[in-house]
This record gives structure tokens, sequence and C-alpha cells, in this order.
């Protein structure tokens, strides 16, 4: 069956992949690298030391949570279920995401403009529409920009916080 949210369903969905993706951070680097330091042919990372299973775990649990309390609140498991698979497409969307990032030459941590902050985005995206869950197109479209914006904001925060050692 084909679940299309309404704007703030869709909106509910979105907010426990934003706290899946920002919360590893609070790992301050360290943790166990889910790529085990492999290398592929080009010499590169698989995917850096930026992923890790610590993040990975930390990332679902923020989020799981989040999506509980967001389902709680509204009466609603669609949103607890679909909160959950939307942490979880964050995480594998980062994943993508610095797999790619590795395999243009860029470091750990390197700046990425767009792929750094949309990469999530997509794999949240995607996972959802895999389990036939839409949101809302405009609520897609609206929340783009915004996550930019955030993206830089909690960066530049966690910078401050001395978290993370630069400020993107
Ligand atoms: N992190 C983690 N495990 C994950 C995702 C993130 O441990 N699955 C932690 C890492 O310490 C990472 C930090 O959260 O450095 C910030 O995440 P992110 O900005 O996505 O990573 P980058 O440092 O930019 O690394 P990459 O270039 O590989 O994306
Ligand atoms: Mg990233």
């Amino acid at each position: 069956m084909e679940h299309l949210l309404s704007p703030l369903d869709s909106i509910l969905v979105i907010l426990p992949a934003l706290a899946a993706n920002g919360s590893p951070v609070l790992l301050r680097y360290k943790g166990t690298p889910i790529d085990r330091g492999v290398r592929l042919p080009d010499g590169r990372p698989l995917l850096g030391p930026g992923k890790t299973w610590e993040g990975l775990i930390i990332g679902f649990l923020y989020g799981s949570v989040i999506a509980f309390l967001l389902s709680a609140l509204t009466c609603s498991p669609l949103i607890f279920y679909a909160g959950v698979l939307a942490s979880l497409g964050a995480l594998l969307g980062d994943i993508l995401g610095a797999f790619i990032k590795r395999r243009l030459g860029l470091a750990r941590g390197a700046p990425a403009p767009v792929l750094d902050q949309l990469d999530f985005y997509s794999g949240v995206l995607y996972l959802l529409y895999v389990a036939h869950i839409v949101l809302d197109p405009r609520i897609i479209l609206g929340f783009a920009p915004i996550i930019i914006i955030l993206h830089r904001a909690t960066n530049v925060a966690a910078h401050r916080l001395r978290l993370k050692p630069v400020p993107w």
C-alpha cells in the first residue's frame, strides 16, 4: 500500500532523520571504522575513518527515539515506522556520500558542497520511496534549502563546541 503523507506528517518524518544525521558527531571523531581501513584499487579508503559502527548505532538510536516521541505525540504508528526508516536512510545516504567523496579523492572531513548536505537527504527519500512512503513534494523541496542552512549552522556549532576540528 502506498502512503502519501500530509505536509505536517512529512515534516515529522524528516525530523528523526536530521537527528540521525547530526548525532554521530557527538563521538568526537572516535569509533571503529566500518571499512576497517580497507582501500580500493584507486589507493583510497573505501569509506574513510569518519564512518563508524558507533556512529551508525548512535544515529539510529537518536533518530528512533525522536521518531518514537513524535509518533506518541501524534498517536500515529506510521510516523514511528517512517521515522525509523528515514533515520536508517539518512545514515546509509551519508555512507554513500562518503564513498563518493573518497572516489573523488576527497579526504575525510573535506568539504564537498551539495554532496555533504544532500547525501543523507537522498538516502532518506530513497529508502522511504522503496517502502512506498511518499512525502509531500512541497515539503521535500522546501526542506532542501533548510537542510543546507541547518547543516552549515550545526557544523559551525559543533566546531565551536570542539566536537569537530573543522567548521564544515
Ligand atoms: N560519524 C561516525 N559514523 C557515521 C557518521 C558520522 O562516526 N556513520 C562521525 C565521524 O566522527 C564524522 C562525524 O561524525 O567525522 C561527522 O560526520 P560527517 O560530517 O558526515 O563526516 P565527515 O567528517 O565530513 O567525513 P566524510 O568526509 O567521510 O563525510
Ligand atoms: Mg557527510
